[in-house]
């Protein structure tokens, strides 16, 4: 029988190289510092990089990298300068997203482009870029993308925002597919309402109060909720046999 491992030594990332995008602000920020804090060396990538090297300066073995991930042409040149601060990568952590809470009539087409472009291309891109170079080099590695409640249970005014998750959903599935022959797991976390500034000013409204009475956990989540999540996924000590796999953290919402 195999031995029983410490949880502690379970959960530790020692000589993970990670790469998580929107790490300046709500869940990415809190992905780097749990991450970090558990060993691995972090690569924080996002457009606002005066918040990123606030965040590396906080913690040690944080990184700031400066990147848009609706700019597909420039991820090559990302990864390679990404690797410089830590060698190379082992997790990628898609976490960047824009929301949108329009009814379908009233969303624009720029809207509808920019949420696609954001939440399902850059993931698509910058997943090949990432896979292709474990892939050449023959290493093994990770990767989680952050979906959402609404990538199965849709609701009123966030249609383009839902449809992208569903996307990612599915492209969790079809990497982990293709990938879990090269030794790269794939999977998602579908997180239900988080605090963050893209819910902010949605969870204080009346109508957020009243979506939140609806929760079976009466509350919405912080994103300190998902750090046993992302830790379970990023440890391949912890869930080396989980691919393809979506963990919904959302205080029972989908079941309301
Ligand atoms: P947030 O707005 O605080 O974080 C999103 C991050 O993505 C920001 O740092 C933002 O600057 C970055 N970002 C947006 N466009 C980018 C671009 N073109 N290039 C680089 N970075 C870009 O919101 P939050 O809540 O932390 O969202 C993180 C992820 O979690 C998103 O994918 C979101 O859809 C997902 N999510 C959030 C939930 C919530 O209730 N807060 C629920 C379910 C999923």
């Amino acid at each position: 029988m195999a031995q029983i491992t410490p949880a502690q030594q379970l959960f530790d990332l020692s000589g993970e190289v990670v790469l998580v995008t929107g790490a300046s602000s709500g869940l990415g920020r809190r992905f780097a510092r749990v991450l970090a804090a558990h060993g691995a060396k972090v690569v924080a990538a996002a457009r606002r990089v005066d918040r990123l090297a606030e965040l590396a300066g906080e913690q040690e073995g944080i990184a700031p990298l400066a990147l848009d991930v609706t700019a597909p042409e420039g991820f090559s040149a990302a990864l390679e300068e990404a690797e410089r601060h830590f060698g190379p990568l082992t997790l990628l952590v898609n976490n960047a997203g824009i929301a949108s809470g329009k009814r379908i009539l009233d969303t624009a087409e720029e809207e509808w482009a920019a949420v696609q472009r954001t939440n399902v291309e850059a993931v698509w891109h910058l997943s090949r870029a990432f896979a292709g170079r474990l892939i050449a080099r023959q290493s093994p590695g990770a990767i989680i993308n952050i979906a959402s409640l609404v990538a199965e249970k849709v609701g009123v005014s966030s249609a383009a925002y839902a449809v992208s998750k569903a996307a990612v959903l599915h492209m969790t599935k079809a990497q982990a597919l293709e990938w879990a022959r090269h030794g790269i797991r794939v999977n998602a976390i579908c997180p239900g309402f988080i605090a963050s500034e893209m819910t902010d000013g949605y969870l204080s409204s009346p109508a957020g109060q009243d979506m939140i009475s609806r929760i079976p956990q009466r509350r919405a989540g912080d994103p300190s909720d998902l750090d046993g999540v992302i830790l379970l996924l990023a440890s391949s000590r912890a869930s080396g046999f989980m691919t393809g796999a979506a963990l919904r953290v959302d205080g029972g919402h989908a079941l309301a």
